[in-house]
C-alpha cells in the first residue's frame, strides 16, 4: 500500500519504520526538507500543506491508498475531495477537518455528545473575550483556535490580563481565522491522554491511560499506566468511544482528559498518535502507539493491546537556535538499565524545539514516580551543542 503522510516530524517518523517493518511505501510530506520522517521514508515532497492547491497536486501526483496527517495545519477542507476519489484519508476526513479547529471538536464534544467540558465561549474580538471572560469566570485559559503546542496559549486571573491573552492569542493564531475559545481553569489532579484505537468492523480498543505533565503547552514527562479510578477510567473510555465513533475512521486517537475533584473533563483530541504516547516506546504494550496506528488503518484485526511493563518518557529540549545541533552524553544514557532513547535528527535547533526522548521502563509492580524520576535524569544526561 501507498500512504502519503502528512507532515514529517518525530511521530511521523515513527509510524514511517513501523510501516517499513511491514512492507508498506510511505511518501514524506513536509514544509521543510530533511524532516525525521523523510530520513526513513520512500520518498518526499516539501510543501506548504495549507496551500490546497499544493496538497491537490501531490496526491495527484503519488495517488496514495491512504493520506496520514501527523499534525493539525493541513487544509484538511480537501480531505473531502480525496475520500470521494477513494483515498482513505486516516482516520477520516472529518476527523482530520474537525480537529484542526478548536471550535469544531469542542461544539461536537460538549453540544452534540454531552460530553462534560471546562465551561467555554468563543470570542472574535477583545471586547468578545471580555463578555466570554464574564461568562466562565476567572481564572480561564484563552487559546487561539487554531494553535497547537500550547501556541498563543494564556490563563486570565485578573481583568487586567484579558487584553494581554487576546493579544497573545492573535500573535499565536495560526491559518486564516482569528477566533479564540476562553475556558474555564479545571483545577484537575492529573492529565492523562487515553489512545483509543478504532478498528473497520472490529470493537474499540483502549491503551492503559498515560498521564503526563506540561510545561509552556508542551508535554514534559509522560508515563504508563497513569494512576486513575476504575470509575473516572470507565467514565473516560465512554467519552473516548463516543467522540471518536462520532469523527468515524479507523485509527489511533490520542484523547486528552483533565481529572478533578468533580470528575472526568474531556479537553480535546488528536486523531493520531499523540506525542505523550510516545512512551509507548518504551516497550510498555505489545504494540506501541505508531504500529496501532498502522495496523488498524491497513485494517489488519489487533486481538488486544496488553500492557507489559510500566514506563516513562521524557523529552530532551533544545535551548538555542542552530542549524547544525549536535549531541553528547549518548554514551551516559546507553549505559543506564532499563533505558532507552530517540535522538529524532531534526536539521535545526531552538529554544525549547523537542529533539529528542529519554525512554525507561520497569515491572508494573514498580511505583510509577521512580519510573518518572529515572527517564527525568536520563534525559538530562544529554547535551545539545549549536
Ligand atoms: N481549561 C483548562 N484548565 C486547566 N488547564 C488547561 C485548560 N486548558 C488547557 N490546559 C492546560 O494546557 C495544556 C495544553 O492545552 P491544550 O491541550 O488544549 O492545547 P494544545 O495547544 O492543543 O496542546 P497540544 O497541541 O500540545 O496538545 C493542557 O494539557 C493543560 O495542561
Ligand atoms: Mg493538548
Amino acid at each position: 500500500m501507498k500512504i502519503l503522510l502528512l507532515g514529517s516530524g518525530e511521530l511521523g517518523k515513527e509510524f514511517v519504520i513501523a510501516a517499513q517493518r511491514i512492507g508498506q511505501t510511505v511518501i514524506a510530506v513536509d514544509s521543510y526538507k530533511n524532516a525525521p520522517a523523510m530520513q526513513v521514508a520512500h520518498g518526499f515532497e516539501v510543501i506548504n500543506m495549507l496551500d490546497g492547491a499544493e496538497l491537490d497536486r501531490i496526491v495527484a501526483k503519488h495517488q496514495p491508498d491512504f493520506i496520514v496527517p501527523e499534525i493539525e495545519a493541513i487544509r484538511t477542507e480537501r480531505f473531502y475531495d480525496y475520500e470521494k476519489q477513494g483515498i482513505t484519508v486516516v482516520p477520516s476526513a472529518k476527523a482530520a477537518n474537525f480537529t484542526m479547529n478548536r471550535k469544531a471538536i469542542r461544539d461536537l464534544a460538549a453540544k452534540d455528545l454531552g460530553l462534560k467540558t471546562a465551561n467555554y465561549r468563543y470570542a472574535t474580538t477583545a471586547e468578545e473575550l471580555q463578555k466570554g471572560v464574564e461568562a466562565v469566570g476567572m481564572p480561564c485559559v484563552v487559546k487561539p483556535l487554531m494553535s497547537s503546542s500550547g501556541k498563543g496559549q494564556s490563563t486570565i486571573k485578573t481583568a487586567a490580563d484579558i487584553k494581554k491573552a487576546w493579544q497573545y492569542a492573535v500573535e499565536g493564531s495560526r491559518g486564516d481565522v482569528v477566533e479564540v475559545i476562553v475556558e474555564a481553569f479545571v483545577k484537575f489532579n492529573s492529565e492523562i491522554t487515553l489512545l483509543t484505537v478504532t478498528q473497520n468492523n472490529n470493537p474499540t480498543l483502549f491503551c492503559a491511560p498515560i498521564g503526563h505533565r506540561q510545561e509552556r503547552g508542551d508535554y514534559q514527562e509522560s508515563w504508563q499506566p497513569a494512576r486513575i479510578s476504575e470509575k473516572d477510567l470507565y467514565e473516560a473510555q465512554d467519552m473516548a468511544e463516543k467522540v471518536t465513533e462520532a469523527l468515524g475512521g479507523a485509527g489511533l486517537f490520542g484523547v486528552e482528559f483533565f481529572l478533578a475533584d468533580d470528575g472526568v473533563y474531556f479537553s480535546e483530541l488528536s486523531p493520531r498518535p499523540h506525542d505523550t504516547g510516545m512512551v509507548t516506546l518504551a516497550g510498555t504494550q505489545n504494540f506501541n502507539e505508531f504500529e496501532l496506528h498502522l495496523r488498524t488503518i491497513l485494517s489488519l484485526p489487533i486481538a488486544g493491546i496488553t500492557l507489559e511493563k510500566a514506563g516513562a518518557s521524557a523529552v530532551i529540549l533544545a535551548s538555542e537556535n542552530s542549524t547544525n545541533p549536535t549531541f553528547t552524553g549518548l554514551e551516559k544514557i546507553a549505559a543506564l538499565a532499563k533505558t532507552d532513547f530517540r535522538i529524532f535528527g531534526k536539521p535545526s535547533s531552538r529554544p525549547y524545539r523537542r529533539m529528542g526522548v529519554a525512554l525507561t521502563n520497569d515491572t508494573l509492580e514498580t511505583p510509577i514516580e521512580e519510573i518518572v524520576e529515572r527517564a527525568k535524569k536520563a534525559a538530562a544526561l544529554i547535551e545539545v551543542h549549536y
